[in-house]
């Protein structure tokens, strides 16, 4: 690290980096046309950030082209209702970056009259703006020189200067971020922000970049001593936690009951079902919730069928879920309303659904079940 500084230090003396001035040359060759470069308002930047944080920007496209229609000023989404922002992110996953997104556009005009903070240090109070999304803004709406540093940065930055350090440490976020800050140009902050990032997107890929059309093969020490695969160093301590969900899909004619996801819940604010988390994987098919038993004193009962187990993988979590599907005789509708309401539940018209924020896991299931 202390010779690459002084290295930089001479070249900042005397011209840029040959890394910088060859980025700086790629980029306007080979940048993808995105909506949101096309522009330095600073909401339009944040909305792009935050679902590309989320997803790649094939997947994000249409969710960024989807909020900026129907919310094209930032005083929109603050308005808007919760459950519709919670729909339009639907399928992006994550859901509390969606709460987060709502909470800052309210922040956004109740606290800063309507206008994003201008600088890096004020742009971090916001909330669900962390080091990443300050920097893109600060330097992509406002020209300030601050280094973006994320998963594309750390892999170019570490391969063409063959560092080792590990990427989630705390020490290596700093050594990266670091030297990212020595190598930005006064001149050009967002336009070499912009570029390292979509030369880690395009050319410097996770896996098998191709090395033989890179511009920076020549100075890459990487690619010098084949390290180009073992590059950057990421050790992994996360700990996925398996749970099993058995839930109940219960219609009645042309209701269906569903359950709105409480507080501190990862789906806080989304609509599922009635379930139940059992403890013992094995279990799961043939497990009935103990409320079936109670739905079963309302009357007639169909257990119609059971589905496959459904795997959904989340950060932390790997759900295994499996669905049992319950007709309730149209006859027992009142009985039924009473039990969902005592039960914490909502008996809903079935068409409504489709309009309700759901987790990606019911999704799937109602699709299949179409
Ligand atoms: N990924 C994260 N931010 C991006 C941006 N501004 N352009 C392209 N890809 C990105």
């Amino acid at each position: 690290m202390f010779n690459i500084a002084i290295t930089l230090k001479i070249h900042s003396v005397l011209s840029l980096h040959p890394f910088v001035n060859t980025l700086l040359d790629w980029y306007p060759q080979h940048k993808r046309d995105l909506p949101w470069r096309n522009t330095k308002d600073p909401y339009i930047i944040w909305l792009s950030e935050i679902i590309l944080q989320q997803t790649r920007v094939a997947q994000g496209l249409p969710y960024f082209l989807r909020f900026a229609e129907n919310y094209p000023k930032v005083e929109n989404l603050a308005h808007a209702p919760s459950e519709e922002v919670m729909r339009l992110w639907q399928g992006l996953g994550y859901y509390s970056r969606a709460r987060n997104l709502h909470e800052c556009a309210k922040m956004v005009v109740d606290e800063f009259g309507g206008n994003f903070p201008e600088n890096y240090k004020e742009l971090l109070q916001l909330k669900g703006v962390g080091t990443y999304t300050a920097a893109a803004i600060a330097s992509f709406a406002f020209g300030q020189t601050v280094a973006v540093v994320d998963g594309n940065v750390f892999r170019v930055l570490s391969r063409y200067f063959g560092i080792s350090t590990d990427i989630a440490s705390p020490a290596g976020k700093r050594e990266f971020e670091d030297l990212a800050n020595m190598l930005i140009p006064d001149e050009f902050p967002g336009t070499f922000n912009q570029a390292i990032m979509e030369f880690g997107a395009l050319q410097c890929t996770p896996k098998s970049p191709d090395c033989s059309e890179c511009p920076l093969r020549t100075g890459c020490i990487a690619f010098r001593e084949k390290k180009v695969a073992e590059l950057p160093v990421k050790i992994k301590k996360l700990k996925i936690r398996e749970r099993y969900f058995k839930y109940a899909h219960i219609t009645c004619g042309d209701f269906i009951v569903v359950k709105k996801r409480g507080e501190g819940d990862i789906w806080q604010g989304l609509f599922d079902f009635p379930m139940a988390e059992i403890a013992d994987k094995s279990q799961l098919k043939e497990y009935l919730p103990d409320f079936v038993s109670e739905l079963k004193k309302l009357g007639t009962l169909n257990v119609e069928k059971s589905s496959h187990t459904y795997k959904h993988i989340l950060t932390h979590q790997r759900i295994f879920a499996n669905f049992v599907m319950f007709v309730i005789d149209p006859s027992q509708i009142k009985q039924l309303n009473d039990w969902t309401k005592a039960s914490g539940f909502q008996l809903v018209e079935s068409y409504k659904l489709e309009a309700l924020g759901k987790p990606r896991l019911i999704l799937k299931y109602l699709n299949d079940e179409k």
